[in-house]
């Protein structure tokens, strides 16, 4: 049985008390759906930044009234020390997604992106300390690879930061580090590479490129790329993505206070992304398979190409990713096309 299997029958018989922040959010509402299918107590926080409420409603469609009635939402701000304390009282598990993300938004806006990204993030470190819970997990980013050539990513190896949110997820390591060595504390940080999957946001300009081409080729509107489209990312399905937030909650104490990378660990071009998604579409749109990109100038404060190397989580954490970026497509692909 993998260790994912095994901590989730144990989390069935012994359930336990979770915050997610964020929780009207992308990842942070898949988080919640996986927790009260698991039967565990859920706390929520979300100021609806970013987020939707039709997120919620959606979860709580799913999950069904009675798991339903296991989830408690605080409408409120980490960027306000009360919502955080009051957001960790009595809980086990904090797993910290609230923040701005979109590296453009904070090339526009960096102090916006500051005071969620950094003081929200210490105000979120001090109330769990405070608490007491038993293991911190936290939103970290692949951005934190900056301007450091090496492919695949390796943790320890990180260059310059390209952007005012990739300081911030740096940032956050740093403060995670001073908090497990100053009090004790104890966190994992996953630095995320490109996650998608239901509920991810197409709209906005500071949409992500999936959601963005499945909206666009569903409704039929341009589709951009930006550069020449052999720009790679090694994109991930948010199954993934959750599997690693509830093995890191569980992993043994000698895993914590370290960063892991999650991802796939393999690389895609644009290029190849676009033909992917198309296909997925056209089976029900037909007329969007004759559709081509529109090419347009890089933007600033991407990197060029990023892969990651795997093997940490997969040894500390016993990270095994469930689906591929094929495999994640066409079940995002369903939701996009039952949901636009
Ligand atoms: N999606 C990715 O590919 C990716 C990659 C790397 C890192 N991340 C990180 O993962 C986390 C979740 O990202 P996501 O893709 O689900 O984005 P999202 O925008 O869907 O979710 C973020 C949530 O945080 C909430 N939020 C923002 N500021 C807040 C505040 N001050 N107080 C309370 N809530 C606040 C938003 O309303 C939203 O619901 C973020 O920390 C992000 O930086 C995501």
């Amino acid at each position: 049985m993998s260790r994912y299997e095994e901590i989730k029958a144990q989390l069935r018989s012994e359930p336990a008390t979770w915050l997610v922040t964020g929780v009207a959010g992308f990842i942070g509402s898949n988080l919640l759906q996986a927790l009260l299918e698991l039967d565990q107590q859920v706390v929520g926080l979300d100021n609806f930044a970013t987020g939707h409420r039709r997120n919620l409603d959606e979860v709580e469609r799913l999950v069904g009234p009675e798991r339903w009635a296991r989830f408690r939402f605080i409408d409120g701000d980490i960027r306000q020390p009360t919502d955080c304390a009051r957001a960790c009282e009595g809980v086990d598990y904090v797993l910290h997604q609230a923040a701005l993300g979109s590296v453009p938004r904070s090339l526009e806006d960096p102090q916006t992106t500051n005071a969620a990204n950094i003081d929200g993030f210490l105000n979120m470190l001090v109330a769990a300390r405070d608490a007491g819970v038993k293991r911190f997990v936290y939103a970290a980013s692949s951005s934190t690879y900056g301007d450091h050539p090496d492919l695949p990513k390796v943790e320890e190896r990180i260059g310059n930061p390209l952007s005012p949110y990739a300081v911030t997820k740096l940032v956050n390591e740093l403060y995670a580090g001073v908090f497990a060595r100053g009090y004790g504390f104890r966190a994992i940080g996953l630095r995320y590479f490109n996650i998608f999957g239901r509920r991810q946001d197409p709209n906005g300009a500071y949409a992500a490129v999936i959601p963005k081409w499945f909206g666009g080729l569903i409704r039929g509107k341009t589709v951009y790329i930006n550069g020449d489209g052999e720009t790679s990312r090694d994109f991930c399905y948010i199954d993934n993505c959750v599997q690693a937030n509830l093995l890191a909650a569980t992993a043994p104490d000698e895993a914590a206070n370290q960063v892991y990378n999650i991802a796939y660990g393999e690389r895609t071009s644009l290029n190849e992304l676009f033909r992917l998604i198309r296909e997925q579409v056209a089976a029900r749109h037909p007329e969007a398979a004759s559709v081509e990109p529109e090419y347009r100038d890089f933007r600033p404060g991407d990197v060029r190409h990023s892969l990651a190397d795997i093997s940490k989580a997969g040894r500390l954490l016993g990270y095994e990713p469930s689906h591929s970026l094929s495999q994640g497509l066409v079940e995002a692909a369903q939701w996009y096309l039952d949901n636009l």
